[in-house]
C-alpha cells in the first residue's frame, strides 16, 4: 500500500515556502543593469535541458549577466546541448558555425558548449573547434562564474566532472521563455540504468534524487505567484528515493506526487518519465486519489518485442509491459497513456518490428515520440551489437509506425467528441488571438473560442466538438 498520510514537514505554510524565493522573470528583468553583461542561451534536447538553462539562468543572474533573446548583442553565448541521437549533435554543429560568424563581428563574445555534448565529447572541444571558449558538463555549473571569469582574461576552459550529489536543490530557477502558467522542476538528475542504445548514464552521470523540501518549496512558489501546473522531471521519476538524513523519514515517488498535490487543489501535478520496470500501483493509487494530479502517464515501451527489449536492456518484456497497461486501465480508466519507439535497433527483424505495430495499438497509446535508431559511441550497444540494420529499412519502419500512431491518435481523440473536459487556459492558440489553447488532464492539446472574463491560468470546462491527431476542438459550456 502506499502512504496515504505523507506528511509536509518542512513546508508547513505557503509563507514559510515562499521563503524558499523561486526568481521570476520579473525580477531578472528588473536586474538588468544598464552596460551590465548580457548572455544569450540557447537550448536543445529533452526538458530537463531546458530546466538546467533555467538554473544556468539563475547562477549568471547573480554575478550580473543578463539573458537576451538577441544573439548580436550577447557579451556569452551558451549553448546547452543534447547528445541523444546523433541528429540532435548535427543541429549543435550547425548553430556553431553559425555563432561563428557572430563572434567575427563581435570579437569579445565568448562561447560556451554546455550539457550531454559537453560532458561526451569533453576537451576534444577545445581540440576541434576554435571558436569554443568554455566547456562544462550538467554538473558543473556552480563552477560558470568561475570558468567566466577565466575566459575573459583570454583562457579556455573545461570542466566536466560528474558528481553523484549535486542536484542544484538551493538554486531557484530563472524562468526563461514561460508562459507564467506551467513550469517544470527538476526532482532528480542522471540515470542508473544501462539501456544499451542510451548515452544518458554517461553524459548525466549517477542518479540522486532532489531534496523533497526544496521541491515542494519551489512548487508552492509557483503557485502562488499565478503558476497552476507543474511537471516533476527525472528521466526515471519512479525511482526517487529520498531519505531525510536527520529522521531517517524516507520519500518515494508516490508519496512525493502526494505531497505535491496537497500543495493547492488548483495546482496540477505532472511528471515525466515513467519507466515501465519501476511503476507501481502506488503510484496510480496516488494519481486516482488526487483530481489535481493529471491522468496521462508517459510510459515509453521502445519496442513491442521481447528479444529486442532485451538486447534494449530495458529489464521487461512485452508481458510485464501489458501488466502495466492494464493496471492503469483498471486504477485510472480514463488515463492516456503516450510512448517513445525505436525503429531498426541493432537485429531487428521485420516480424519483431510487426510486435511494435501492434502494441502501439492495442497499448491505444494517445501519441508516442518514434525515431529509428541511431548508434551512440561508447554505449553497450555500440559495443556489443552491430547497427546493421540498412538506414532505409529504419527509416521505413520509422514511418510505419508513425502513420499507425497517427491513426491511433486520431481514434484517441475521436472518441473524446461530446465529452466535456477541464482545461487550464495557457494562452491564445497559436493560429488565432480569438481562440485560447490549453490541455485536458490527458494532456491533449484543446483549442476553443474565448469567453469574456477568462483569462490564461483559469480553468474552464471545454466540450469537445472536433478532433484531428493532435488536436481537440472545442467550446467552452
Ligand atoms: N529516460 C527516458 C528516455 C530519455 S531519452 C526513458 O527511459 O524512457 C528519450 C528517448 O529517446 C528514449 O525514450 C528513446 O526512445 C530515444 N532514444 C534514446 N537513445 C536513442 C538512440 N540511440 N537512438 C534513437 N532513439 C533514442
Ligand atoms: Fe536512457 Fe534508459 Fe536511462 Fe531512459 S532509463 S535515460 S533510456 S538509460
Ligand atoms: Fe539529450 Fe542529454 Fe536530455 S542527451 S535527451 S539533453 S539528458
Amino acid at each position: 500500500m502506499y502512504d496515504s498520510n505523507p506528511t509536509l514537514e518542512g513546508i508547513k505554510t505557503i509563507d514559510e515556502a515562499k521563503q524558499g524565493n523561486v526568481l521570476f522573470k520579473e525580477h531578472w528583468q528588473e536586474s538588468s543593469v544598464p552596460g551590465g553583461k548580457k548572455f544569450y542561451i540557447e537550448s536543445y534536447g529533452c526538458q530537463m535541458n531546458f530546466s538546467d538553462s533555467e538554473i544556468v539562468a539563475s547562477i549568471l543572474n547573480d554575478v550580473g549577466y543578463s539573458p537576451t533573446r538577441n544573439v548580436e548583442e550577447s557579451d556569452l553565448i551558451l549553448i546547452n546541448t543534447c547528445s541523444i541521437r546523433e541528429k540532435a549533435e548535427e543541429t549543435v554543429r550547425k548553430r556553431l558555425r553559425f555563432f561563428e560568424s557572430i563572434k567575427k563581428q563581435r570579437p569579445g563574445t565568448k562561447v560556451g558548449v554546455l550539457g550531454c555534448m559537453a560532458e561526451r565529447l569533453k576537451k576534444q572541444w577545445l581540440e576541434e573547434e576554435k571558436l569554443v571558449d568554455l566547456v562544462v558538463g550538467p554538473d558543473a555549473y556552480r563552477d560558470l562564474p568561475n570558468l567566466i571569469g577565466g575566459a575573459e582574461e583570454g583562457h579556455r576552459l573545461i570542466n566536466v566532472l560528474l558528481s553523484r550529489e549535486e542536484t542544484y536543490a538551493d538554486i531557484n530557477p530563472v524562468r526563461l521563455e514561460s508562459n507564467g502558467i506551467t513550469a517544470f522542476i527538476s526532482i532528480m538528475r542522471g540515470c542508473d540504468n544501462m539501456c544499451s542504445f542510451c548515452v544518458v548514464p554517461f553524459t548525466r552521470g549517477r542518479e540522486r534524487s532532489r531534496d523533497p523540501f526544496s521541491i515542494l518549496a519551489e512548487a508552492t512558489g509557483l503557485f502562488e505567484n499565478g503558476y497552476r501546473e507543474v511537471t516533476l522531471l527525472g528521466q526515471n521519476v519512479d525511482s526517487f528515493k529520498w531519505e531525510n538524513p536527520e529522521t531517517g523519514e524516507r520519500v518515494n515517488f508516490a508519496n512525493l506526487l502526494e505531497m505535491t498535490a496537497l500543495i493547492h487543489p488548483n495546482l496540477r501535478v505532472r511528471f515525466s518519465t515513467s519507466h515501465p520496470k519501476d511503476m507501481t500501483d502506488d503510484v496510480l493509487h496516488v494519481m486516482a486519489k488526487y483530481d489535481n494530479i493529471c491522468k496521462y502517464i508517459h510510459l515509453p515501451v521502445q519496442s513491442g518485442n521481447s528479444r529486442v527489449l532485451e538486447m534494449m536492456n530495458r529489464t521487461y518484456d512485452r508481458p510485464w509491459y501489458e501488466d502495466r497497461i492494464e493496471a492503469i486501465r483498471r486504477i485510472l480508466p480514463d488515463a492516456a497513456v503516450s510512448s517513445d519507439i525505436i525503429t531498426g535497433f541493432c537485429s531487428e527483424t521485420e516480424e519483431e518490428h510487426r510486435d511494435t505495430l501492434n502494441i502501439v495499438e492495442w497499448a491505444n497509446f494517445s501519441m508516442s515520440y518514434m525515431f529509428f535508431y541511431s548508434e551512440r559511441p561508447g554505449t553497450l550497444a555500440a559495443r556489443k551489437y552491430a547497427d546493421d540494420i540498412p538506414e532505409e529499412v529504419k527509416k521505413r519502419r520509422l514511418n510505419e509506425i508513425i502513420r499507425l500512431q497517427n491513426a491511433v491518435s486520431l481514434r484517441h481523440n475521436q472518441a473524446d467528441i461530446g465529452k466535456t473536459f477541464n482545461v487550464l487556459i495557457e494562452g491564445n492558440s497559436r493560429k488565432s488571438d480569438l481562440d485560447f489553447c490549453g490541455r485536458n488532464t490527458q494532456n491533449k492539446m484543446m483549442v476553443f473560442p474565448k469567453k469574456e472574463g477568462l483569462k490564461p491560468g483559469d480553468y474552464a470546462l471545454v466540450r469537445v466538438k472536433d478532433a484531428t491527431s493532435a488536436t481537440l476542438l472545442g467550446e467552452i459550456v
